[in-house]
């Protein structure tokens, strides 16, 4: 059970061999993306929606960030590590970026760092990180941290100039050096890239019972997890206030006879 890196990666790219690609927030979540034998765990800004309950990926800060990246390598012993950079966190200077991607790499423990890409100085972000030795997976298309600008979580390349532009920013960041540029993982992006990702909680249908249900039209669910919790916590009160919970199996502890405190 070797360490995904970025060799391998490039190794299964050249073999048209499609990479795998799950995002996890905490120990649990990195344990199943890791048993599932995924190739590229990354701990996405995502987050702030699908972990805090935010309506976009704006709130969340670099030390909560840290916080899930931390948890995730304690569960993930097998698969790639990207961490995202969070929104504020290198927009405003090269050195910011480098600082932020550091971080990251330093009291993450991440693998690599992964950026949203769409405007020019991001390039410069991504150029300045890669010279600092780091490995950064550029995002394109729908980068959702833009949202203020884009006016909502628009899919971009609708359009022959738009993909023109999707595609000029993918080979911007190509060019200074970005990995995961030269291999492409799509997300709703359709078949031909080198690998797919999707978010864990909308891939497992987990949040279905609540207001959060939104699952992007791209997204095929493959589990409904959500359904499974809520039939077990359900079964449970139930349980408990019918005083069937917790049985004779379910209560081992006894006070024997002769026993003194302290002295078992
Ligand atoms: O934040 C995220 O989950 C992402 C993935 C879609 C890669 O950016
Ligand atoms: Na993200």
């Amino acid at each position: 059970n070797q360490r995904v890196t970025l060799n391998s990666l490039r190794q299964k790219h050249l073999a048209c061999e499609p990479i795998t690609m799950v995002t996890a927030y905490d120990y649990p979540s990195a344990v199943q993306v890791d048993t599932a034998g995924i190739d590229i765990c990354i701990v996405g800004d995502s987050a702030a929606m699908v972990v805090h309950g935010y309506e976009n990926t704006l709130p969340i800060t670099l030390d909560e960030m840290l916080i899930h990246c931390r948890a995730v390598t304690r569960g993930a012993t097998r698969s790639f590590l990207v961490g995202d950079l969070p929104f504020g966190s290198y927009e405003s200077s090269s050195a910011q970026a480098v600082d932020t991607a550091v971080r990251v790499l330093k009291e993450g423990s991440m693998d690599a760092i992964k950026l949203e890409g769409a405007a020019p100085s991001r390039i410069g972000a991504a150029r300045a990180i890669v010279e600092a030795g780091i490995a950064v997976m550029g995002h394109v298309g729908l980068t959702p941290q833009a949202i203020s600008a884009l006016g909502g979580f628009r899919p971009q390349g609708k359009s022959i100039n738009s993909a023109i532009k999707v595609v000029e920013t993918a080979l911007a960041l190509q060019e200074v050096g970005c990995f995961s540029v030269i291999t492409t993982i799509g997300i709703g992006a359709g078949p031909y890239c080198s690998g797919q990702v999707l978010v864990y909680h909308d891939l497992l249908g987990m949040l279905q019972h609540s207001h959060h249900a939104k699952v992007p039209k791209f997204c095929k669910q493959y589990g409904h997890v959500g359904e499974a919790i809520n039939k077990a916590l359900s079964e449970y009160k139930q349980e408990v206030k019918n005083k069937v919970f917790p049985g004779i199996s379910n209560t081992p502890y006894k006070i024997s006879e002769g026993d003194v405190d302290g002295f078992m």
